[in-house]
């Protein structure tokens, strides 16, 4: 039964056709006084104000039953349990067991997975300290200055991501290590950072779960002939002392020459996206050091205790779900920005889109019958002062219905030793959560916000109703920073049951890397061209011509 027939989202579809679908937010918000403390939610430190959203206690309590008919409560206790929720892969999704405390216990389907997951924690702390203590040394006999982290996807966003939000919390270390990341094929990032790295005192992490993307072996190979190159002699021996390979292919490791002691392994039910919180976060751990590491996983934690135990009513990731599915299906708005307000989260927006556009980018569902409502909005974003001087104006006063997720600290620099300086950086942060507060009420009440007896021109008009919510939380630090990514991948779990998709798989990038493997041996070889369209012909002879004639 497709989830339009269930009560719940006929109730939903009644309440929008008597009045919601044209309700203003400003009538919502002069209609009740108390908007903010009855929509306002807090756990693991984070405070998830969803006033600002264009509903009213009524339609959040037809989602709430329509969570309860789509079987969230069930699909929690599921996904948790280390059941089989990724369907077409026939495997569990056990992000969360990678955040078990080691005392736990979660035994799946025989094994108890929370040893094996403190085993490979201790044996990443062990190469961690190496590094973090100078003692780890490239082939020349010099310690170890710089990891480049080669890896795409969810082998490079989430580290990126982490490593970029956290400068604050560098390891307390004698000796430096900065760490890097390149992920694009075309070796743009690698050939810059080769272009000024000291071959001897650079360690390449090999980060891929597959261990046969393309893109992260391309990268690693020109890495290697770059060390070669340089460093001369044994090629087995570069590799041993400047490769670390991640990956849950420990054969395919040892075959492209990874040492066995220096290969982290996780396992087939820990998704790409999901993958931080296992060995591919080695980079995080390399920055922050281990103990930052831990606290990192034991923040996600604290959500994951949270989404298991809170009541629906009361549950961050369920109520961000249901404010989503409202938006996305009813009022019919499939575009939704990421803005944080905090510069260090650059990385948050790319990270989320892959989070949530690769899990709930999906048409079929688990019985795979084509849906007949929308799924996955766009998720796009920016750091959200930037994005004022930018894109913004669209969201004041273009034809697009955009939702938008504002993010911020609510303390920020007081630990800043030079006081005068500390002064300056604080006004600065008030400056930054002023912005978010106001463009979050302009957006909400247009021309509204402000007091006038005159109508302005129509250009000067702003009709507000874009709804958003506001995310705030103590400070930006490992354990919080850890409860929002675990908030955002248990909102995007509770979409995909409501759904009814899986959430785990993506095989809506298979087919163009098959055809890409074509399309090069056509490139290559000349041979093959006839079998393309008209469009791909034409490309590919302008590239012969091209590089003929360069
Ligand atoms: O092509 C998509 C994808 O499989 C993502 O799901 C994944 O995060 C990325 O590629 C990288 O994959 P791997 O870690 O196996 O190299």
């Amino acid at each position: 039964m497709s989830i339009r027939e269930t009560q719940a989202w006929k109730a939903l579809e009644d309440q929008l056709e008597s009045g919601m679908r044209d309700i203003h937010l400003k009538t919502l918000f002069q209609e009740k006084a108390s908007r903010f403390e009855d929509f306002s939610l807090h756990a693991a430190g984070i405070q998830l104000d969803l006033s600002k959203q264009r509903w009213t206690p009524e339609v959040r309590d037809n989602l709430l039953a329509l969570a309860r008919e789509a079987g969230v409560p069930e699909g929690i206790q599921r996904l948790l349990n280390g059941e089989r929720v990724n369907r077409t892969e026939d495997r569990p999704a056990l992000h969360t067991a990678l955040r078990l405390p080691r005392d736990a216990k979660l035994e799946v389907e025989g094994v108890d997975v929370v040893d094996a997951v403190h085993t490979t924690l201790d044996k990443m702390e062990t190469l961690v300290d190496k590094l973090l203590e100078g003692q780890w040394r490239g082939a020349t006999g010099k310690p170890i200055t710089d990891v480049v982290n080669l890896g795409v996807g969810g082998s490079d966003l989430g580290p990126l991501m982490v490593t970029s939000a956290l400068p604050d919390f560098e390891a307390n270390s004698a000796h430096e290590i900065a760490t890097h990341f390149a992920s694009t094929m075309d070796g743009s990032q690698l050939a810059d950072f080769l272009g000024w790295l000291n071959p001897e005192t650079t360690l390449f992490i090999l980060s891929s779960k597959s261990f046969g993307t393309i893109d992260t072996l391309s990268n690693a190979s020109t890495a290697l002939d770059w060390l070669a190159k340089r460093l001369g002699g044994d090629e087995n021996l570069i590799k041993r002392f400047h490769f670390v390979g991640v990956s849950t292919k420990p054969d395919k490791m040892t075959e492209w020459g990874i040492d066995p002691a220096n290969q982290l392994l996780f396992w087939d039910w820990v998704g790409g996206r999901y993958s931080l919180w296992s060995a591919i976060g080695l980079p995080i751990a390399i920055r922050v050091g281990m103990d930052n590491f831990r606290r990192l996983l034991a923040g996600a934690h604290a959500m994951d205790e949270h989404f298991r135990t809170a009541p629906l009513e009361e549950n961050l990731p369920v109520q961000l779900a249901l404010i989503g599915i409202w938006n996305v299906n009813f009022l019919d708005i499939r575009s939704h920005a990421v803005l944080p307000y905090d510069g260090r989260l650059k990385h948050l927006p790319g990270y989320f889109q892959q989070l949530e556009m690769e899990s709930n980018g999906k048409s079929v569902t688990n019985d795979e019958a084509v849906v007949d409502y929308s799924t996955c909005p766009v998720i796009w974003g920016e750091i959200g002062p930037n994005g004022q001087h930018a894109f913004y104006q669209l969201l004041h006063q273009g034809t697009q219905p955009v939702a938008c997720d504002f993010l911020a600290p609510v303390n920020r620099y007081n630990n800043v030793e030079d006081e005068h300086f500390r002064g300056d950086l604080m006004a600065q942060h008030r400056l930054a959560l002023a912005n978010c507060f106001a463009q979050s009420r302009v957006l909400m009440l247009g021309d509204d916000a402000v007091k006038s007896d005159t109508t302005p021109p129509g250009y000067k008009r702003y009709r507000g109703n874009q709804p958003s919510s506001t995310m705030l939380f103590d400070s930006l630090n490992p354990a919080t920073l850890g409860a929002l990514i675990a908030l955002y991948e248990h909102k995007v779990f509770v979409q995909g049951v409501i759904w009814d998709i899986d959430s785990f798989d993506q095989w809506g990038v298979e087919l163009g890397k098959q055809i890409a493997t074509e399309t090069e041996e056509i490139i290559a070889t000349q041979q093959g061209l006839d079998s393309l369209d008209d469009s791909s012909r034409g490309l590919i002879e302008s590239i012969w011509r091209g590089q003929r004639d360069a």
